[in-house]
């Protein structure tokens, strides 16, 4: 069964929409098989942000996710990489679709509510860097 790595952003856990997502989520069949609420460090972010270091809006997105505390968890079900992106919607909020989260929830390009996973070998990098085997059910 595929796995993938959901956050829930500072912006999206200051604004009180933690259940809403988490319960949308679960709504679409997918199981919850990890989940804390923590502080992203800025080594934390330097690995899980490796692949944009050096772009323009690097440093602004850094400064952000280690700003307050958010919640990640890692989601289970058939096709969740894929799906968790639709229902997130595009990352502009502009640009997304109506009903997904970030139309619903997302300020700009940096504060968008979530970020799930791209790809397998990004979901299975990305789980690693915040659960233990231990934390996985
Ligand atoms: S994209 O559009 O496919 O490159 O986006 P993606 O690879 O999913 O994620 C890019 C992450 O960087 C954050 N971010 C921005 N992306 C694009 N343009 C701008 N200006 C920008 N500013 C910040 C964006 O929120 C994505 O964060 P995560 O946490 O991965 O969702």
């Amino acid at each position: 069964m595929e796995k993938t790595l959901v956050l829930i952003k500072p912006d999206a856990l200051a604004d009180g929409h933690s259940g809403d997502i988490i319960k949308r989520y679960e709504a679409e069949g997918f199981k919850l098989v990890a989940l804390k609420l923590m502080r992203m460090t800025r080594s934390i972010a330097a690995k899980h942000y490796a692949e944009h270091i050096g772009r323009p809006y690097y440093d602004g997105l850094v400064e952000f996710m280690t700003s307050a505390p958010l919640i990640a968890m890692v989601l289970e079900g058939e096709n969740v990489i894929a799906r968790v992106r639709e229902i997130n919607g595009a990352t502009n909020p502009a640009n997304a679709a109506e009903g997904t989260i970030r139309k619903l929830y997302a300020r700009d390009n940096t504060k968008n509510a979530v970020h799930a996973s791209d790809r397998p070998s990004s979901a299975a990098r990305e789980i690693a860097i915040f659960f233990s085997e231990l934390e996985q059910f």
